[in-house]
């Protein structure tokens, strides 16, 4: 009988690309650096480490270490493991991808109208944007619903194209090339962002170390670091278990995640001396927006605001940006293809990639058609719970999301620490680990023991009551 190959990497370099790939995203963009600036600068920095080497370290090898030794999708790995527990955590760590696809192609597509209004500006002098406010652009943008929804379609088109290839054709490839040119393209925007005057207020809004926030409100610091930290590191989500699980026995799983938590923290720090000197130089007074306002209205009066340059920053900008959305939508929907293949290859057949790839993203895109239609609340379609005037039904982007960012992930990772941390036993993280020569040292294992029993749920429960609060009550 013909026998079905999962596949895996082709190299550790290039799964450490994929694998940064899916945690750079639009996160690192447009929340860490104002997060940072608004919570104490450097300050922030300190605490947003320490969670990541102590609640991110931990998590991170944990979903590793599940999907390698199981060599199968994020659901099975957790059934590996046993009992219900295992099958509700594997159907939580689906259920995120899901929702959160709906939105986040929604995003990737406004990033490649941008980027398209800006190259007709480029190369035609087609004054698209000029002219119009960037809070204009960004209105008339969302209003346009034939507009959002095709280019959402465009979005998860490409997306398809990559996947279809596989993991080391596809996604292994596309990172290898994406990731670096995404670096490039960034110092080239950091260099021209902090060489405009005035760049100097935004660099010392982002890293100046202040204090006063710890004094006044540390719970508040704490929970955006620690939530800021969970959703770069793209935990809970699935992907960590899925990547992991075409992983060779060969790899350090302790190096890799300390890779990942390093590059991906780096990134955002860049990001923000890309974002924030021309955001606070050129941005009028968007100087001071995070999330979608900052990336599509402050961002756009900058490249407004910088001349006939203007419109060549822009389409840099919005690439790299597009580029940092699809290598974390690339690793979503394999989250989702993983599972469907390996259901298949369960059975005894030997599973069709391209057409379980078409599925996904046919079912991907009708949701995200939904959120594309909404324009962000603009256009006046029901969203479910409207009535009660909460922050998570006011749009359906903040409906999907609060399932997903507000409860799905942080419950899923803390259930998943205790479970593992008290229950399964971490012993079984170390086995894993050391495979093939690699060891976890005395030290190494009792500050990862900890790790997982009393920090992570900690941590993870605090992270879970901060996304409660934000998502389902009233701000004064
Ligand atoms: N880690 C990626 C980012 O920071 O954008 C991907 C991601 C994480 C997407 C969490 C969505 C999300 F809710």
């Amino acid at each position: 009988m013909e026998q079905h190959h999962r596949g895996e990497w082709g190299s550790n370099l290039g799964f450490l690309m994929a694998a940064v790939g899916s945690a750079v995203g639009l996160g690192n963009i447009w929340g860490f650096p104002y997060k940072m600036g608004d919570n104490g600068g450097f300050a922030f920095l300190i605490v947003y480490l320490i969670l990541a080497a102590t609640v991110g370290f931990s998590i991170m090898l944990c979903e590793l270490a599940i999907g390698r030794r199981a060599g199968r999708s994020v659901l099975v790995s957790y059934q590996q493991l046993g009992g219900k527990m295992g099958t509700f955590l594997g159907f939580l760590a689906m259920l995120s991808p899901f929702l959160i696809l709906s939105f986040y192609t929604v995003l990737g597509a406004y990033c490649v109208e941008y980027m398209s209004l800006n190259l007709a500006d480029l190369a035609f002098s087609v004054s698209a944007l000029a002219g119009l406010s960037g809070g204009d652009s960004f209105e008339a943008v969302r209003v346009n619903q034939f507009g959002a929804v095709a280019f959402t379609f465009i979005f998860i088109f490409i997306c398809f194209l990559i996947i279809r290839g596989g993991i080391k054709d596809g996604i292994e490839k596309f990172n290898k090339i994406g990731m670096p040119a995404l670096f490039i393209m960034l110092l080239v925007v950091i260099i021209r962002a902090v060489t405009l005057p005035g760049a100097g207020e935004g660099l010392a809004f982002m890293f100046t170390p202040n204090f006063a926030p710890f004094k006044e409100n540390f719970l508040k610091v704490l929970s955006a670091a620690g939530g800021q930290m969970f959703f770069s590191l793209s935990l809970a989500m699935g992907i960590t278990v899925t990547y992991g699980s075409y992983l060779s026995k060969k790899e350090s799983l302790v190096k890799n995640s300390l890779i990942i938590i390093v590059s991906d923290t780096i990134v955002a720090i860049l990001a923000g001396m890309a974002v924030l000197p021309a955001a606070f130089a050129l941005g009028g007074e968007g100087a001071g927006k995070q999330g979608p306002a900052l990336l599509f209205i402050t961002l756009q009066d900058v490249f407004n605001a910088m001349g006939t340059a203007g419109p060549l920053f822009g389409v840099i900008f919005y690439l790299l940006v597009i580029l940092a959305a699809i290598t974390s939508s690339i690793a979503l929907l394999e989250v989702l293809v993983t599972f469907l293949s390996d259901r298949i290859a369960l059975k005894g057949k030997i599973p069709n990639r391209a057409k379980l790839v078409t599925i996904v993203c046919v079912v991907i895109f009708i949701e995200a058609a939904l959120v594309a239609a909404d324009g962000l609340g603009k256009n006046g379609l029901w969203i479910p719970f409207q009535e009660t005037g909460l922050p998570f039904s006011s749009t359906w982007l903040d409906f999907m999301d609060s399932v997903s960012e507000g409860i799905a992930m942080p419950l899923g990772a803390l259930l998943m620490s205790i479970w593992l941390g008290w229950f399964v036993g971490p012993k079984i993280i170390r086995d894993e680990v050391n495979m093939e020569g690699h060891k976890m040292n005395g030290s190494l294992y009792a500050f990862f023991n900890f790790c997982i029993k009393f920090i992570a749920p900690l941590g993870m429960a605090f992270i879970l009551y901060g996304q409660i609060v934000q998502f389902f009550t009233v701000s004064q």
